[in-house]
């Protein structure tokens, strides 16, 4: 362990280690200084200051400088407030801002620090050669007005050994125009963005059309995976009933059936096995690979085609679900196929590129007609006003 070393924070006698940040110590204590940029896990080649504390009287960036032995630290004093004010400021006036079409609305740290320093945005020329907005295939979009150039997309996706993103000639965040290289949905570059300048396709307005046609039957699928997600947005940890409430919630926002797509999972893995066993016996393509994760399978496709006969020819578990629905459960219910809108909720932006494959399409119909991301179905249940917490739970199917 490093040695032990001693601080004062707010005049406050604080014990840190040698090797450890202001901001380490800080989140330790559980000190309030406010972040932006950083992230424990990413390289940092940016500052934008809004970590800003005063040290032995200078401002310095908490995320960055080291303690040593007998160091004074001011989180909030008059100095730290005004340059945060002004950094905040600069950032907000360069960030492309809508608001109330965002997905990020209610869960927004820049909008947040905004409201809390009271900051007022400046009028700012606009920026021809900044400004454009990429979209990255059936799932990413990249608008580059709301970017503050800290780089954290590009250290991500190196991180993914993908290298989609880069600089260019303006030190601008562009993706690379290099062939080899392609985006895979990952979506970490959207994790990891600060202030929303990546963001998945946003299908949730076109979701809410079905909902007013009486003529169509809208079902939900949710993702094991998103169950919790979602809880903690609505501050329910643990909560045993989260399944069966998300169910409710997601009927009074208007969806008329709402499917677990854990029933798939099952038939995936009994099919899967099939797979499994008869690759074995006639030792072909061995090992066997997933195919139900669509980042994994782009991944293997474009980067090392000679793998594609590893991966598993079973369909991914929300695509079995769709078709399932589609057929055997429409076909019970007397429901004519066309007039079921199968809408995924899924953990992952990948799902957006997975439903544009017509191989996985039953009698001509797409067996999911949407994919909405945890941030979109939060930010639809908030807008709505549908809390989670206060809603009595429903079972799904
Ligand atoms: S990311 Fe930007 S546009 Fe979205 S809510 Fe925050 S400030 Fe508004
Ligand atoms: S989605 Fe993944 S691969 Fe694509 S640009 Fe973002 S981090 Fe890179
Ligand atoms: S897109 Fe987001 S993560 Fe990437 S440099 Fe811009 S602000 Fe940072
Ligand atoms: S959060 Fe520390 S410099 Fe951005």
């Amino acid at each position: 362990m490093n040695k032990k070393i001693w601080i004062l924070i707010d005049r406050k006698k604080i014990k840190a280690f040698e090797g450890e940040t202001i901001l380490d110590i800080a989140q330790r204590e559980k000190i309030d200084i406010p972040t932006l940029c950083y992230h424990p896990k990413l390289e940092k080649d940016f500052d934008c200051g809004i970590c800003c504390v005063e040290v032995d009287g200078e401002m310095q960036n908490a995320c960055c400088l080291k303690v040593e032995n007998g160091m004074e630290v001011l989180t909030d004093s008059d100095n730290v407030r005004k340059l945060r004010k002004k950094r905040l400021s600069d950032i907000f006036s360069n960030h492309y801002k809508e608001c109330d079409d965002c997905v990020l609305k209610f869960n927004c740290q820049l909008l947040q620090l905004v409201k809390k320093y009271d900051v007022k945005p400046k009028a700012v020329e606009k920026n021809a050669a900044k400004d454009k907005t990429f979209q990255i295939g059936p799932s990413l979009i990249f608008d580059r007005a709301k970017c503050i150039d800290c780089g954290n997309c590009i250290d991500v996706c190196d991180k993914q050994s993908i290298g989609f993103l880069t600089k260019d000639s303006n030190d601008y965040v562009t993706p690379t125009d290099n062939k080899n290289k392609d985006c895979i949905y990952c979506g970490q570059c959207i994790v990891h963005c600060p202030v929303g300048a990546l963001e998945a396709v946003g299908e949730f307005e076109e979701v809410e059309l079905p909902f007013k046609d009486k003529d169509k039957i809208v079902i939900a699928q949710i993702a094991p995976a998103i169950r919790a997600t979602i809880g903690e947005e609505f501050g329910l940890i643990n909560d045993n009933l989260m399944t069966n409430r998300l169910s409710a919630a997601l009927r009074e926002l208007g969806f008329d059936y709402v499917f677990d797509v854990s029933l798939a999972a099952d038939c995936l893995v009994i099919e899967e096995s099939k797979d499994f066993i008869e690759r074995l016996g006639d030792k072909s393509n061995m090992p066997l690979f997933s195919s139900c994760c669509p980042s994994w399978v782009k991944f293997i496709e474009f980067y090392y085609p000679d793998l594609i006969s590893h991966l598993s020819n079973v369909r991914p578990p929300n695509i079995i679900l769709g078709g399932l629905i589609k057929t055997f459960w429409a076909e019970k219910l007397n429901i004519s196929a066309d007039k079921i809108v199968v809408v995924a909720i899924m953990p992952c932006i990948s799902k957006k590129y997975e439903i544009t494959h017509k191989e996985y399409h039953i009698n001509g119909l797409a067996p999911v007609d949407y994919v909405l991301t945890t941030r979109e179905i939060s930010y639809l249940l908030k807008k709505n006003k549908i809390d989670r917490k206060k809603i009595k739970a429903r079972k799904v199917r």
